[in-house]
């Protein structure tokens, strides 16, 4: 077994954590807003898919500093790392205002931010990657919003969540994901998801191709993409049928006009693209729901980096990428 299918086989006792995370004290807020990037940042995105579903206002924020209305939103500052340059000026910029902040994070400049600030910092437990850590850090985002009084209590949803993908680990979406993975070797992954739960979803399989199978992937959500992408298919079928396979990504909650659109939609571009396989949600909650999509898709990104014969675990590039800005004037966070 590679080391990232160990990793993906903690995912359940790393949302158990969650469930039994103690909270410092965290300011009370009406909303909030998640500045993170990439293997952090989707933490941002569970929450605020979960925050829609409660009618509470979760922002997610993947840039530098912070949404000019920032005033009066409780921030919540999310890096594995904690040394991620737009997830620092964030909360820079979130003291330039006065916006209360909050650091989840393995340590790094963030933590020293923190305490130097008087922010409460939840440490989460370090793992080789930050997108091997997406338990922990979508379960302690949702606590600090939790203890923030933006969301209600998410210990239950996250036990759920994490018997939910244990059931998944112990057969069918290894199942689910070999079958997809050999329909998609060799072609660009592109992923189609509902809204909301399933665009989330959809973008965590979108990256867990590019960081763990090292290859081009991306998403799109219905119905937005029956209103231009489905017309993209059509000049060049033949590159559609022999490069491209779209997975598409069903959850029982969808809008029934986008079920409808899910079926419609493939039929349409089967003859000019290659369908890789669906994958529908399990579970009742919205957080588990969401899980046992995302799991496949982890399963399925492993499955094709060892096809492909690379590693899933490191990211070199990407640890090119921060070297060279940091050594660039402003590089400092
Ligand atoms: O997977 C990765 O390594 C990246 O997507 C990182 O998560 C991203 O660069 C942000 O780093 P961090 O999660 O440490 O804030």
């Amino acid at each position: 077994m590679s080391e990232m299918r160990d990793l993906i086989a903690t995912f359940p006792e790393q949302l158990r954590w969650a469930a039994g995370l103690v909270t410092p004290s965290i300011p009370p807020a009406e909303s909030a807003i998640v500045a993170g990037m990439g293997g952090s940042g989707i933490a941002g995105d569970v929450a605020a898919v979960v925050a829609e579903a409660a009618s509470r206002r979760v922002t997610v924020h993947k840039a530098y500093g912070l949404p000019r209305w920032v005033a009066g939103d409780l921030v919540v500052a999310v890096s594995h790392s904690g040394n991620t340059e737009e997830t620092l000026s964030g909360v820079q910029a979130a003291a330039a205002v006065g916006a209360p902040w909050v650091a989840v994070t393995t340590g790094g400049r963030l933590q020293g931010k923190a305490v130097a600030a008087g922010a409460p910092v939840v440490a989460i437990p370090f793992s080789p990657q930050p997108r091997a850590a997406f338990g922990y850090l979508a379960g302690a985002v949702l606590r600090v919003l939790e203890a923030a009084g933006v969301l209600p209590s998410q210990a239950g949803a996250l036990e759920e969540a994490a018997d939910v993908v244990a059931s998944a680990l112990a057969g069918p979406a290894h199942e689910a994901a070999a079958a997809i993975a050999g329909r998609l070797a060799g072609r660009v992954t592109v992923i189609y998801g509902g809204t909301g739960l399933g665009a989330v979803a959809a973008n965590r399989w979108k990256t867990q191709m590019n960081e763990n199978g090292k290859a081009p992937a991306y998403w799109s959500s219905l119905p937005e993409l029956d209103h231009n992408e489905i017309v993209g298919w059509t000049a060049s079928p033949q590159l559609g049928r022999d490069s491209i396979g779209v997975v598409f990504l069903h959850d029982g909650a969808d809008h029934p006009r986008v079920a409808l659109r899910a079926r419609l939609t493939g039929e349409l571009i089967a003859p000019v693209v290659a369908i890789a396989g669906e994958v529908s949600s399990v579970g009742s909650g919205m957080l588990a729901r969401l899980l046992s999509l995302t799991i496949v898709g982890d399963l399925v990104s492993v499955e094709l980096a060892e096809r492909a014969g690379v590693d899933p675990v490191p990211v070199a590039i990407i640890e090119d990428l921060k070297k060279r800005l940091t050594d660039q004037p402003g590089g400092s966070g």
